[in-house]
Formats: C-alpha cells, structure tokens, sequence
C-alpha cells in the first residue's frame, strides 16, 4: 500500500515538475537575445531588474520582435536614450513604459515606426524637453511625463494641452532660476501655438476655372507654412511672403473633384493647419459602355462620370427603354470620380434584343454611348433555338458548345454501334458460310436467321 502511494506520489511530483518547465520554458523564450535584466516572454517584454541595468531596447531576433505589443522598462540606471533605430522593429508596440531610469533623450524620429502606439508612460525620468514632433504621425491616448525636470520652454508649451490622464495630474516645469510651476498656467510671450486660416472652406467652380486661395497663418515663433497638393492635376503656382501665402490653381481639371487643398503651419510650439475641399463642376463623360455579360441577372456593364451626378436613360433601338421589375439602372460603386454600374436585364427573351444607347446628361452637357446586345434568337425565324431553357437562369453555355456536345455523343453513338456490329460479325461469322453476307443481313433478319 504504502509503496504504491509513494509511488503516485512520485508519479505526481514528476507531472508537476513537466509542468513548472513547460510553462518556464514558455515563459522565457530560449536565445541569447533575452538580455539578463529582462523577461522576454511572448507579446510582452519586462526588464526591471534594478541590478543589471540596460543600456537600450533589447535587440530579439526580427519576428519576435514584431511579435511584442508591450515593453515595461523600469529602473534602469544606464538607460540614457532612446534613439531612431532603436524601436523600428517593434512594428506592433502597443504600450510602452520606460519609468524611473535616466532617460535623457528621445530622438525625432524615436517611433517612426511604431504607429500603433497608444499608450506612453515616461514618467520620473531626466527629461527636460520632448517636442510635440515626435508624436505627429501617432494617435497616442495616454502620454505620461510627470517626474521629469521639464523646463519652462517654448519647445515644451504643447503639453498644456494635456493627453489623456496626463491632464488630471498637473505637470510642472523648472525655470531657469530652478523655480518650479506649474506647466498649465504658463505664459511665454514670445512662444504662441500656430493658427491658420483659408479664405474658403469649400468652393464650387466650372472646369477649366482658375482659382486662388489665400493661407494666412499667425504664431510665435513666426511659423513655417505649408501647402499638401503635391496630388493636385491641374497647374498651379504659390508665391508666399511672410505669414501670407497665395496659392493659384488654373484651369481646374476635372480630375481635382473633391481634391482637398491643406494648408498647414508650424513652429517649435505646435503646428495646425485647414483644409479646402474643391468642387469642380462638370459635363457627363461615358467612358465605359460594354457587351451584355450573364450573371445573376444579365448586365450591361458602365461607367460615367460628372458633377453634378449625371441622369442616366436608355434607348433600345431607338425607343426609350421603360425601366421597372425587369429592366432597371444600378449604380454599384462609386471610385476613381466615376460612377460604375449595369442596366440589369431579368431574364431578357428575343424582344430584348437591340442596339442600347446609354444618355447621360446634367446641368452642363450630356454624352451618349451605344452597344448591341443580343440576348436570344427570335424562335420563329430561328430554329436553333427553339429550347425553352435556352436561356435561363443556369444556362448550359453558348450555343457552340452544345453543338459541340451533339457532334461528340453522335461519333460516340456511332462507334459504339460498329463496335456491337464487329462483335456480332466476328461471333456469327466465325461458324457461317454467309460471310460478309451475314452482315448484309443484319439490318433485317432477327439475329438467330443470320446463323443459320
Ligand atoms: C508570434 O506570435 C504568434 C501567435 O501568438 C506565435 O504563434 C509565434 O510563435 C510568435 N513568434 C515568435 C517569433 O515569437
Ligand atoms: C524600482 O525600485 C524601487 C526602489 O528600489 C522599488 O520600490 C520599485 O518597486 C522598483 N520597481 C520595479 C518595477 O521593480
Ligand atoms: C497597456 O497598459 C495599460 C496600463 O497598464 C493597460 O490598462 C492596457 O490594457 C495595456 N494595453 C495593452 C494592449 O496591453
Ligand atoms: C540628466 O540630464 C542632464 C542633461 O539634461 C545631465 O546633465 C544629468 O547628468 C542627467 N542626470 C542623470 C541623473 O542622469
Ligand atoms: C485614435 O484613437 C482613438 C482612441 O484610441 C480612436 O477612437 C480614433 O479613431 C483614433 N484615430 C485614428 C485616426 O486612428
Ligand atoms: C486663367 O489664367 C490664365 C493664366 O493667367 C489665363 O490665361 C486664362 O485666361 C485664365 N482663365 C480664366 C477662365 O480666367
Ligand atoms: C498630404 O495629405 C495627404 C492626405 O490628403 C496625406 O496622406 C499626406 O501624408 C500629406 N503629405 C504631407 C507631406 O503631409
Ligand atoms: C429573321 O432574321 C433575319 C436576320 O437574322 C431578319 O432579316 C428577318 O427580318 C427575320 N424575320 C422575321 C420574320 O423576324
């Protein structure tokens, strides 16, 4: 008894111990990589080990390191910077904290890579400036920098506006005399966050118009202002002076539709911009009009184009085509500043046949395109297609295959038939002096006269 249960005991301990390594060696992942200071284990890597101190970021093999959403970085005496390179591979960092260690410095382009980052706890470290920069490209939530010997600058004034929890707590800056005070009451004179103002938000012109448009932007230091329309068709120029610049777009492609003209200003403080978006009036242009094409229902492919949204009717052979259960225009997309969609047929006979002219037409011209479509042969005048299931809903295909299909069962039909015929030769031949004749026989005499 006692043996068998010491035994189980054992049995047990032994499962135990499998089971303490197995989940060890899930957590700390084999290779060397794994800095001593750290647990480098599945998604997350932790590194707190006051002891042995990090210089930077572990550098893991490349996949684990897109694997890692979560890095918790914490007393660290040697940890000074974090540099451009440092986080490029953590394409999918999600939370980063790097907390009571001496970072000093964070570079520009520091998460260059990291654009999901969220969450940013920097708090009690030795950083004095961090600029609004090094977030432009992120969407961060949380960003938080208490603890840090902030000064009372211009490069720092962005963080009054607070982020997430950072607004509760208030966050101070040192003056140069080494007072400290509180960030959010600040005032620099010579440190103003950049507005801009477009003349329009929205302007509605004829194609082939000339426009322009005037970006004035005001902010301490005097800021940089900018234009985004490196994706604009038509000409333009810009000529800037001071905090003024006139942009002048001519002759308005059509192409420019809803093309939005951004106009953005920043210094060392912040940045802002405005946008215009450009309206661009113009005629009906049908650039695709194609064959009949059976799906679901047979369609007559299109594409147009024009502002305001042009009407659409059809003519078949020359009669306006009534549109209802059967027959109806479908517009299914809208992409590229055109308008693709069908002249959907249900089940269209012979009497559908025709030459369909597609007119579209607004307030400032219209265009017309035309294409023959054929659906069914006219059964009174055409006897290959007298088969009412020619043309339903699972057609068996074009008419050619199914002639094709004809002539195939008829070489089968017929080689079959010689075939049986051979075989009955050979049998009844073999023991008649008819011969050939048998086989003459065959068509007419029942089979057992042939023998005889
Ligand atoms: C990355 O994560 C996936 C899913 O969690 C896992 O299957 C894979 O082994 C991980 N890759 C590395 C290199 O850790
Ligand atoms: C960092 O060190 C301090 C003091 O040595 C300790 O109280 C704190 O718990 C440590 N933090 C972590 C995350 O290990
Ligand atoms: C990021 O960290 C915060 C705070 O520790 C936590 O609430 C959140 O769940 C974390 N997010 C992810 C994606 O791990
Ligand atoms: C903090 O940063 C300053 C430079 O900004 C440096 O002179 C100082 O030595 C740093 N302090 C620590 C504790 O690393
Ligand atoms: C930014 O993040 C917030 C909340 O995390 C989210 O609601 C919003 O859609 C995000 N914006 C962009 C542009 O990703
Ligand atoms: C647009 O500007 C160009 C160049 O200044 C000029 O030649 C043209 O006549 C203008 N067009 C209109 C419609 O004003
Ligand atoms: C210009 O604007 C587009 C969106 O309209 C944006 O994707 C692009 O990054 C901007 N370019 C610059 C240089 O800001
Ligand atoms: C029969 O079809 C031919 C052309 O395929 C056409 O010219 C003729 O008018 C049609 N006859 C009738 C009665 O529809």
């Amino acid at each position: 008894m006692q043996h068998a249960t010491r035994l189980r005991g054992s049995r047990w301990a032994a499962r135990g111990l499998c089971c303490v390594l197995a989940a060890l060696s899930a957590l700390w992942r084999p290779g060397a990589a794994c800095p001593a200071a750290c647990t480098c284990a599945g998604f997350r890597l932790s590194c707190a080990d006051p002891e042995r101190s990090l210089t930077a970021f572990p550098a893991l093999t490349e996949p684990e390191m897109e694997n890692v959403t979560d890095i918790y970085i914490a007393n660290q005496s040697s940890f000074t910077s974090i540099n451009d390179r440092d986080l490029a591979f953590y394409r999918n960092l999600r939370n980063l904290t790097v907390t009571s260690t001496r970072l000093t410095y964070v570079s520009r382009d520091a998460f260059q890579n990291n654009l999901k980052l969220q969450y940013l706890n920097l708090k009690d470290n030795n950083l004095s400036s961090l600029s609004w920069r090094v977030f432009r490209h992120l969407n961060i939530s949380y960003l938080m920098l208490s603890g840090n010997p902030l000064q009372c600058s211009c490069e720092n004034m962005w963080m009054k506006q607070g982020r997430g929890e950072e607004a509760e707590a208030e966050l101070l800056c040192v003056e140069e005399g080494g007072k400290r005070r509180s960030l959010s009451t600040l005032n620099l004179p010579q440190c103003v966050v950049p507005t801009v103002i477009l003349t329009s938000q929205k302007v509605s012109l004829l194609e082939g118009s000339n426009l322009t448009v005037t970006c004035k932007a005001s902010g301490t230091p005097t800021p940089d202002l900018k234009w985004n329309i490196s994706q604009l068709v038509s000409k333009y120029k810009i000529v800037t002076s001071g905090q003024s610049s006139v942009l002048s777009i001519f002759h308005l492609s059509s192409l420019d539709n809803e093309f939005k003209v951004i106009c953005s200003a920043e210094n060392i403080a912040g940045e802002s911009e405005a946008t215009l978006q450009l309206d661009v009036r113009f005629p009906p242009t049908i650039s695709k009009l194609m064959d009949a094409i059976p799906d679901h229902h047979w369609c007559i492919p299109f594409s147009v184009s024009g502002n305001p949204q042009p009407k659409l009717s059809w003519l078949c052979s020359g009669k306006p085509v009534e549109e209802g259960e059967y027959i109806s225009t479908r517009i299914h997309d809208y992409s590229e500043h055109e308008y693709h969609g069908c002249l959907q047929l249900d089940s269209p006979t012979h009497v559908n046949n025709g030459r369909y002219t597609l007119q579209a037409e607004n307030v400032y011209g219209k265009d017309s395109k035309s294409i023959f479509a054929h659906f069914m042969h006219d059964p009174w005048n055409d006897t290959t297609a007298t088969d009412p299931s020619y043309y339903d809903d699972t057609p068996l295909g074009p008419p050619q295959d199914r002639v094709a299909v004809y002539v195939v069962v008829g070489i089968a039909a017929v080689t079959f038939a010689g075939f049986v015929l051979m075989l009955v030769v050979l049998k009844f031949g073999r023991n008649s002096k008819f011969g050939i004749k048998g086989f003459v026989l065959f068509h007419n005499v029942p089979v057992e006269a042939v023998g005889r």
